[in-house]
């Protein structure tokens, strides 16, 4: 997917978001527990934290009042439904950001760099960002989520990163693991399509493979394939989320 149409996704699914992404909601108040004891440690200090693609602000409203929040993304409208106040805002690209080297304490980031078009290259740029011991702090969807729905082989979803793929590029620019940890998340739905819908409501998009359109026909059989497969006793399906949370030091 090109950047301008992520953006465009992202800026017509804001207005929406916070209420049809009970998942990204969950893995951003973990992410931030998970953290708490790191963040802690720096607290004396009045730390600068900058949240790479903050959406509609789920990790700053996780976050301890002490410290001086950035939080940044590239859809503007995501930032306008921001509502908290104590945080500056910046619609900037996480892969050109605006900033000094040694400008932040801690990176933090939620259901967003799985975006990255390039880990080296851009673990490279948080590095560079962060002060001497600074800590890069993050989650996101790996490899084997959506399994259910890939199975059906209808349709294509963006690729997600592989956990070995990301330690590797993460070690190779210098970083040190504090803590790793993965889960995987639960979501049921009435049947294959609003599992569909569900994810191009939070802007993540997918597309009839080989570019084919899109039948009520093919819905239905997807409909029953994943009722077939997935089903629950209460005819609701089950779609699977892998949910890897990294905490890296400088
Ligand atoms: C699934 S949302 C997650 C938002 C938020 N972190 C949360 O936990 O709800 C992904 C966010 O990443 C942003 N994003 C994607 N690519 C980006 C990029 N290259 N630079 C900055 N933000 C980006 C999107 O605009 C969107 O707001």
């Amino acid at each position: 997917m090109t950047k301008k149409k992520l953006k465009l996704n992202f800026e017509h699914s804001a207005q929406n978001y916070e209420k049809d992404a009970p998942i990204q909601r969950l893995a951003a108040s973990k992410l931030c527990k998970i953290a708490a004891p790191f963040i802690q440690e720096k607290l004396s200090m009045t730390p600068r934290v900058l949240d790479l693609g903050s959406g509609t602000g789920f990790i700053a409203s996780n976050l301890d009042k002490n410290l001086e929040i950035f939080e940044s993304d590239l859809a503007f409208e995501m930032l306008q439904q921001n509502r908290l106040q104590n945080s500056t805002k910046i619609q900037a690209d996480f892969e050109n950001l605006p900033f000094k080297n040694n400008s932040f304490d801690i990176l933090i980031s939620s259901f967003s760099l799985q975006w990255l078009s390039d880990f080296d290259k851009n673990f490279a740029q948080f590095f560079a960002l962060l002060k001497p011991k600074g800590i890069l702090i993050f989650c996101l969807p790996t490899d084997g989520s959506l399994s259910e729905l890939k199975s059906a082989n209808v349709f294509n979803f963006n690729p997600l990163p592989k956990i070995a793929d990301l330690k590797t590029s993460l070690k190779k620019v210098g970083f040190s693991k504090i803590s790793f940890e993965t889960e995987v998340i639960k979501q049921s739905f009435e049947n294959g399509v609003e599992a569909l819908k569900s994810l191009k409501k939070i802007g993540a998009n997918y597309s009839e493979k080989n570019g084919k359109i899109i039948t009520k026909s093919i819905l239905a059989q997807f409909n029953n394939f994943c009722l077939k497969n997935f089903g629950t006793r209460t005819r609701k399906i089950e779609t699977s989320w892998a949910v890897s949370y990294f905490i890296f030091s400088k």
